[in-house]
């Protein structure tokens, strides 16, 4: 059992008030807030030993560097990553995504297939079309069915010896959708195609195990975990990494540099040119540190919870639709209420201290699927409870009726 009100008070931005109402946060799927402990590291990193890393002799420059790759390792160690090599510290799930959707552009041919799903999050869209305008090859999309799920048979259809890579998220942004990610590595892995899966959303509610699943490539942001923001990770399995060329060439991630001919660093410093986001990965390690600290099984099952209140209380409201409804789901709650603009409800509630993403939320084609400019979309994190969601319900009903 959590201590909500304990967990509460690490979270200091919890206290303000928006519009002069006590503030209730759930655009945590957009972004969390931060708990003190991570403000303190970064308040630590920039009073006592800021400086660069990698490069520096002096005490400050190493304790940095000590500090940085000790983040490193607790990244590895959170995602059971086999070597620490094997995490690229980026400035987040996009970034990540493009070192390995541009570093594939050396390996692909026209005519191969890549597959991604129909929930994807832009970010795990427009890269690989952009590899397949460079490429030649062809992307094709899973299906999904009204609720939100991926339709496997598809997925079967669509393997062949054509296809190469298959890019899904672990849960989707906009729907909540777990996905069955250990059968989408399994089948890919019999077809001989590599995989990424995007864990932006997962990150924040489970505890992704990459030796386990055997996925080639999984790729996160810190501050979907009560993190910062400007960081993330690429997990990539060694040896695709070795295989894949670097993203961007600049210090840091050479071995020799002459006018005639450069060579590259090993990993993990191949992927990583220029001065890295430093306070930013080591803020990563101190979020990481306080989310297990209150363990990952714990926030999944509270979450649960709210994710079964709000459900059954916001459906009580008459006119309102779901989006998103999956039996393996996560607390996002996506949502319209007949005939009213998801913006306008965002709008009022944000008067009641309310705050909810309005939108297509990065996944056009979601919104195209079910035929709707977009949706309110209510996601809870751990440090919320049962009366915010009360809040939550009343403030759309008070919306629902200023706007009929
Ligand atoms: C599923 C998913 N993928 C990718 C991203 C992009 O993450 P970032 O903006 O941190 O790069 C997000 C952000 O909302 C997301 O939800």
């Amino acid at each position: 059992m959590l201590d909500i009100q304990k967990i509460r008070a690490d979270f200091p931005i919890l206290e303000r008030t928006v519009n002069g109402k006590p503030l209730v946060y759930f655009d945590n799927a957009a972004t969390s807030q931060t708990p003190t402990v991570v403000i303190d590291t970064i308040v630590d990193y920039y009073t006592k030993y800021n400086a660069n890393i990698h490069r520096g002799v002096h005490t400050l420059s190493q304790e940095a560097t000590d500090a940085y790759e000790l983040a490193r390792k607790k990244v590895q160690s959170h995602f059971n990553a086999k070597h620490s090599h094997e995490i690229i510290l980026t400035s987040g799930t996009t970034h990540s995504i493009n070192i390995v959707a541009t570093g594939f552009s050396a390996l692909l041919e026209a005519g191969d297939e890549i597959i991604v799903s129909a929930m994807e999050h832009h970010s795990n869209i427009v890269p690989w079309q952009m590899l397949c305008e460079r490429t030649g090859a062809i992307l094709k999309v899973i299906p999904m069915n009204q609720d939100g799920e991926l339709l496997m048979d598809a997925y079967d259809a669509l393997l062949s010896s054509k296809t190469k890579l298959v890019f899904t998220n672990h849960i989707s942004n906009a729907l909540g959708t777990i996905n069955p990610i250990e059968e989408i590595i399994t089948k890919a892995h019999q077809h001989g195609a590599v995989v990424l899966i995007d864990g932006a959303q997962a990150c924040p509610h489970v505890k992704p195990d990459v030796q386990a699943l055997d996925v080639d490539f999984y790729v996160a942001s810190a501050h979907k975990l009560c993190g910062p923001t400007g960081v993330g990770l690429l997990y990539g399995k060694e040896e695709w990494l070795n295989k894949l060329p670097p993203y961007q060439g600049g210090g840091e991630m050479i071995d020799q540099v002459t006018f005639e001919k450069t060579t590259y660093a090993g990993l993990p410093h191949k992927f990583e040119a220029g001065t890295p986001n430093i306070c930013g990965g080591i803020a990563f390690g101190a979020a990481l540190d306080y989310m297990n600290a209150i363990g990952f099984d714990e926030i999944a099952a509270y979450e649960n919870e709210l994710l079964a209140y709000g459900t059954q209380k916001l459906l009580e409201i008459e006119g309102l639709k779901i989006y998103g409804t999956a039996k393996q789901k996560t607390s996002v709650i996506s949502f319209n209420i007949e005939n009213i603009h998801p913006y306008d409800i965002g709008s009022i509630v944000d008067k009641l201290g309310v705050a909810v993403r309005t939108g297509h939320h990065c996944a056009q084609p979601i919104m195209d699927f079910y035929n709707i400019p977009g949706t309110v979309r209510a996601s809870f994190a751990f440090y919320n409870t049962k009366e915010e969601i009360d809040i939550l319900v009343e403030a759309v009903k008070k919306a629902k009726m200023m706007l009929s």
